[in-house]
Order: structure tokens, then sequence, then C-alpha cells
């Protein structure tokens, strides 16, 4: 409808003066002719320029001196072309509404001066409030200044205001009737090429957003690695953050590709009791099938069932028989320290190497899953052996390897484990929070866990663990763990979630 008016008017005239009038006069919706200049000025077959105008209607004062002349003209032209007048003659003269508003305006515009006698300042004066009120009467349009005086005096009052109207003209692809024009390369279309027309290509196009994949936050968080300032911006995994601080002070990473391990290894050869409360079903996940383990070193098994039931290396023991049936059951590993002692196993093997290892990965507790605790999360492990350690080189790590994490202020407070003696927990002072945070856990492993691994008498070895989701809630400000972690994650919140910098936020 609007199409076939626009262009077809176009055919006879030569210019559409304004896109609202036409659409008025042929009972048109504005805004759809609007865009249907729109979309057939993207295909030149009219040319427009949008517009904006103000129209004004005469007030019944501006009327008035639209057809017998403004006030100050007629008091002008009361006052004689030589010598003067008094003002009490005009106000005699003359209608008093025009006295009182010419005796303002004519001064005002120096036609006149003023005193108790009135003189012409100038031979001839041209009524231009009079010519411009017809002006607008006739619909044409004036500069602002004058409409805002001709406002100002009240003489006009707004009436419409045209945001965005159109002047539309013919344009270079001009035709009384739109060609539908071929979009898609279809084999009809190729085959009847020489009857259509296409359209133009439009290499500027935006293309469709491709959905990628998104980081999960775990791995979207930017430890701050001082020295490795580029890879801030490369790099957007916090395991990779994690890793390249440890790998900057000589760690290597050590293989934790199995979640399933045994009892041995994830308890009884880290010395913990099979009495111990965490080897109840309550806080380990124990494997129905295979639910026993294939096949431990079993003199090293023996040495472990010694120093349980009766010590040695300087220890009584737990004086508690130790049963291998306990050792066999499959767990899913409730630690990654499971992994550091095989480490340290295979590491006694050969001779003596002193040795930096570390771990990033999935663990698993059976625990009622509340909002900061989950059945499965991730550990970070960092394990140091060498001749002589002590606690102050654990002190010392452990400051080195949270201060690369922004985290310098550290406290440390005596804990227990079965197999660090002594152990400390870890706190760190969050400015965010405005209290102490506990950050990991951590010790010197004990005599009676490394030396049936046949380490030499003098190895220490101090260690440290900690959580990879609780530095992450704090630095996203998260207080549900589940949030962040498992089948509750909102999708939406990882497409959209910042990367945090674990120094930045702390520091
Ligand atoms: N395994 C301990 C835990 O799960 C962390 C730890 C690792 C403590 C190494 C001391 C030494 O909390």
């Amino acid at each position: 409808m609007a199409e076939e008016a626009i262009l077809g008017f176009l055919q006879n005239n030569d210019e559409i003066a304004h896109s609202g009038y036409f659409a008025a006069e042929h009972n048109l919706d504005h805004e759809e002719v609007k865009n249907v200049i729109k979309s057939l000025q993207a295909f030149r077959y009219i040319e427009a320029k949008v517009l904006k105008r103000e129209f004004f209607d005469l007030t019944d004062e501006g009327k008035k001196y639209a057809a017998e002349g403004s006030p100050e003209f007629h008091f002008f032209s009361a006052v004689p072309e030589e010598g003067t007048i008094s003002m009490d003659d005009l106000q005699r003269m003359l209608d008093p509404f025009v006295f009182d508003v010419g005796s303002k305006q004519a001064p005002k515009k120096k036609w006149v001066a003023m005193g108790q006698q009135v003189s012409r300042t100038v031979q001839h004066v041209e009524d231009k409030v009079k010519e411009m009120l017809l002006q607008i009467q006739q619909g044409l349009e004036l500069d602002q200044e004058t409409l805002k005086s001709l406002k100002y005096r009240k003489l006009i009052i707004l009436t419409e205001k045209w945001s965005g109207y159109s002047e539309v003209k013919k344009g270079p692809n001009y035709a009384p009737k739109r060609r539908s024009l071929a979009t898609d390369l279809t084999r009809e279309n190729l085959q009847n090429w020489q009857e259509l027309d296409f359209k133009e290509y439009n290499v500027n196009a935006k293309g469709q957003p491709v959905d990628s994949g998104h980081l999960h936050p775990l791995l979207k968080v930017h430890s701050n690695v001082k020295t490795e300032l580029l890879d801030v911006f490369t790099s957007s995994s916090v395991r990779k953050q994690f890793k390249d601080i440890f790998c900057q002070m000589g760690f290597e990473e050590m293989p934790t590709n199995n979640f399933v391990e045994s009892s041995f290894w994830n308890f009884d050869a880290l010395f913990q009791p099979q009495q111990h409360p965490a080897r109840d079903s309550h806080d380990t996940f124990f494997l129905k099938a295979p639910w026993t383990t294939r096949e431990l070193p079993e003199d090293y098994v023996a040495r472990v069932k010694q120093v349980h039931e009766s010590g040695g290396y300087g220890s009584r023991g737990y004086n508690c028989e130790w049963k291998r049936e306990e050792a066999n059951k499959n767990l899913l590993r409730t630690h990654t320290t499971a992994v550091s002692s095989r480490m340290l196993y295979a590491l006694a093997k050969g001779p003596f190497t002193p040795k930096k290892y570390f771990s990033i990965d999935r663990v698993f507790r059976n625990e009622a899953v509340d909002k900061t605790h989950l059945a499965e999360f991730h550990q970070i492990e960092g394990v140091v052996c060498d001749r002589g350690l002590t606690l102050g080189d654990l002190i010392g790590v452990l400051q080195e390897f949270f201060s690369r994490l922004g985290m310098s202020n550290l406290r440390f407070k005596p804990a227990y484990n079965p197999y660090t003696e002594p152990s400390m927990e870890i706190f760190s002072y969050h400015a965010g929070l405005e209290k102490w945070v506990e950050i990991g856990n951590s010790g010197m492993f004990r005599p009676e866990m490394l030396q049936p691994m046949g380490l030499p008498e003098d190895v220490r070895v101090i260690a440290w663990g900690l959580s990879l989701e609780r530095p992450t809630m704090i630095l996203y400000k998260c207080d549900n763990i589940r949030e962040l972690f498992g089948h509750k994650v909102d999708l939406k919140k990882v497409k959209e979630n910042p990367i945090c910098r674990i120094g930045i936020e702390s520091a």
C-alpha cells in the first residue's frame, strides 16, 4: 500500500515534501510510510532526507496582530514623523491594549525615544512581527530565534512536533514498481540468472553470532602471576595459574588420573588407623564393584602392617590389629595425598633425589551437601622432600606460594592430621571479608609414613593442601558452592561471569 503510493506519486511528482502530510493525505500510517521509505532508500529507488520540524498555530492575540499589525507598529505610526507627541496624547489616540503593549515594545526595538514627550528615532519601520506571523500562518518554516521571541510573547503556540519526517525524491534505481531481487544462489536462480536481478552482496553485514563454549568459573579465575603478566591475558584457567606458580617454584606435576584408589594408598600408607572415623562409609564412598584392589606391593604392605600394629622407627604404633581386607577396599579418593603417598613410595625405590611435587584434581567425600560443602571438589596439593627440612622450611614455602597468589599475610594454627606432625592450618587475612579465612592445611609427614616406604632417615617431607573452590567462592562473592560446581550451576552465569584475578581482589 504505502510502497505503491510512494512510488506511484513520484512517477508524476518531483518530490514528497513531507512524509507525514503524505501519509495523512493518503490515509496511511506515518510509521509504516517511514519504514517503507527506509527500505526503498536501501535499494536506492528513492533518496530520502530525514528532517525535524515543529509546527505552530497563532494564538488569538497572534491572529489579531497578523490581521491588523502589531501594537508597536501602531504605536510608532501614531508618533509624528517630525517633532514630538506627549504620552497623554498617545494614550488618548490609541486603543488601551495597543498603547499598553506598544509603549513597551516600540522603545525596546529602538523605534522611539520615550519621556514625557515621545519622538521617532528612525524614519521608517517594518512590521516584522506581523510578517512572521503571516508566514507561520502559511506553514512556512522560521528560524529558532524568531520562534523563541514569538513564543515568549505568547503569539504562537506549538501544535505538532514532527520528530523525523522525510523529504523524498526519486533515486538512481527509481522504478514505479519494486522488482523483487533474488537473494539466494539456488540452483533455479542460477539457471535463470539472466532474467533475475540479484541482491547486492553486503560484505559489511554482521554474521550470526557463533555460540561457543564457555569456561567454567573454576577455570576462569586468574591468579595474579606477577612474573608472567602476559599469561593473565592469554590463559584463563585457574588450574593453569596455580600450575604456573608451582612450575615457577620448580614443582613437578603428579599423575592424578585415578579417582578410584585403594584404602591402602588413601589411608594405610598415610598411617591413618583403620578405626579412624574418616574411613567410615559415612565419610568415604566405597566401591561396590570392583570392591577390592587387585594388587599392592607386598613387602611394603608388610612394613605398613607392622608400623600400624606395633610401631617401629621410634614409634609405638596403634597397638591394634591391622586387617588386609580393610586396606584392599576400593574407594573414591578422599584427598590427593593418596597420590602423594604413591609418589613418595616410588621415589623411595631409587637412589634419593630431592623432589617438589604438586597436583590439582578431584576428590570425593561422603558429606551432606550444603552451601559450603560438596561431595566432590578439587584439591591443590604441594609436596617437598629433601634431607633435613624443618617446619621453618614449610612456613617459608607456604609464604612464598601464597604471596604469589597475592596473600602475603598468613597465620598458622596447630592442627592434627594422622599423617603429619606437626600439622598447621593456614589462615589468610581477607581484606574484602575483613576477617581471617582458613585457606589450607599443612604439615610434615610422619616418620611412620616415610620410613616404611624406604626413604632415608634424614629425608623430611613437607606438604600442604587446599581446595580450589574456596578461594574461587571468595573471589566470586558466591556463598553457595552449588552455584559454582555440580548440576545446579547456572549456565547463563557461566557464560557471563567476569574473569576474576586472585591477587588483585584479595590484595
Ligand atoms: N590431605 C589434607 C586434606 O585433605 C591436606 C594436607 C595435605 C595436609 C598435605 C597436610 C599435608 O585436607
